[in-house]
């Protein structure tokens, strides 16, 4: 058993109090390799923002669990190396079963998700209740999650979203005791988030989403008033980086997400954790692909991985500063 608290680590608490109290969200950015980790400390860093570095049951398998407790340790010193010792959470995104989220506890996760949206109300209820019984032995903070986003969740894909019910988070909360709640307002996971026919389009032809059911995250917040709400598939899927892509060989078609004023007006809410892994990702593909197209002479990977890490970088600035407002927050109480 590692203790996250001897990684110098830290769990969600404080920082999701401070977030909601001062009106921003915290960057929580998937991870699966090193150029992607030092991407975000960079970001951070220099953003003074706190963090959570998400990892998924995945990217685990792909990482590998041993390596990743090492990472994370190493994030904390890399960070403080830098010049700030910022708050960082290491966090599984997705839990499914009791098993994984106590495992990760035992590896040194801080934070982790279980979500048991997919199962009948009461059976989430009961698989939430005994991995908050379990992590809070070790002061780790758990997630839930309530409703069903459409798209791709966990292997399990949902034609349409099934909203979170705001009659049910004030019981679920009671029942489970978890620390932060995930709810489904019209966000979805991956690059399409939305079948073209369910947009409309500009005159350059972009599509334009339909807007995030705002209404139902008041009446949330009316029931459980300064609870913490979290929001995943919260990609914007950036237009000019997906041209990038097709320009260079990709296929990425119809790729929408969820535009970035409406990211920024949930921030200000009791939303203080936003999820972003796709952009991520677009923004790596696109820097690699332009490099392996522009110069293919290239077969060092620190020519390509390079590029897209400082691409990578530059997008978790734009996050932090211009979307959940998570900049410039360590001296905070
Ligand atoms: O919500 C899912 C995250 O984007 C992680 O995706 O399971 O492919 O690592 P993954
Ligand atoms: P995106 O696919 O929109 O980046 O969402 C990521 C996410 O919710 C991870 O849990
Ligand atoms: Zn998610």
């Amino acid at each position: 058993m590692i203790s996250y608290k001897d990684l110098g680590l830290v769990n969600s608490r404080e920082i999701f109090r401070k977030a909601i109290e001062n009106k921003y969200a915290i960057p929580a950015f998937n991870f699966n390799n090193m150029e992607q980790m030092q991407a975000i400390i960079q970001a951070c860093v220099e953003a003074k923002s706190p963090v959570i570095l998400q990892v998924s049951s995945g990217a685990r398998k792909y990482a590998n669990q041993t390596l990743l407790r090492y990472m994370a340790q190493g994030a904390v010193e890399y960070a403080k190396e830098l010049g700030a010792n910022i708050p960082i959470v290491l966090h599984l995104d997705h839990g499914d079963t009791f098993e994984l989220c106590k495992s990760c506890v035992e590896y040194g996760f801080s934070s982790v998700m279980i979500d048991g949206s997919h199962h009948p109300y009461k059976e989430n209820v009961a698989l939430t209740a005994k991995v908050v019984e379990y992590a809070h032995k070790y002061d780790v903070t758990v997630e839930g999650e309530l409703g069903v986003l459409a798209g791709v969740e966990d292997e399990v894909s949902a034609e349409h979203h099934t909203y979170t019910q705001p009659e049910e988070v004030e019981d679920f909360v009671k029942k489970t005791g978890v620390d932060s709640l995930a709810i489904s307002i019209g966000t979805s996971h991956g690059a399409n988030k939305f079948k073209p026919e369910q947009c409309t389009r500009n005159e350059q032809g972009i599509l334009i989403p339909p807007p995030l059911r705002f209404d139902i995250l008041e009446e949330i917040e009316k029931r459980i008033p300064g609870f913490p709400i979290v929001l995943h598939g919260a990609s914007s899927v950036p237009q000019d980086l997906v041209a990038v892509i097709n320009k260079y060989g990709g296929a990425l078609k119809d790729a929408v997400g969820i535009p970035e004023e409406q990211l920024r007006r949930a921030a200000t809410s009791a939303v203080c954790k936003i999820n972003i892994d796709s952009d991520g990702r677009i923004a790596m593909t696109a820097a690699v692909r332009e490099v392996f197209a522009t110069k293919p002479a290239e077969f060092d990977p620190r020519k390509y991985l390079g590029p897209a890490r400082d691409s990578l970088k530059e997008l978790y600035k734009h996050k932090i500063v211009n979307v959940l407002g998570s900049n410039n927050r360590l001296e905070e109480n």
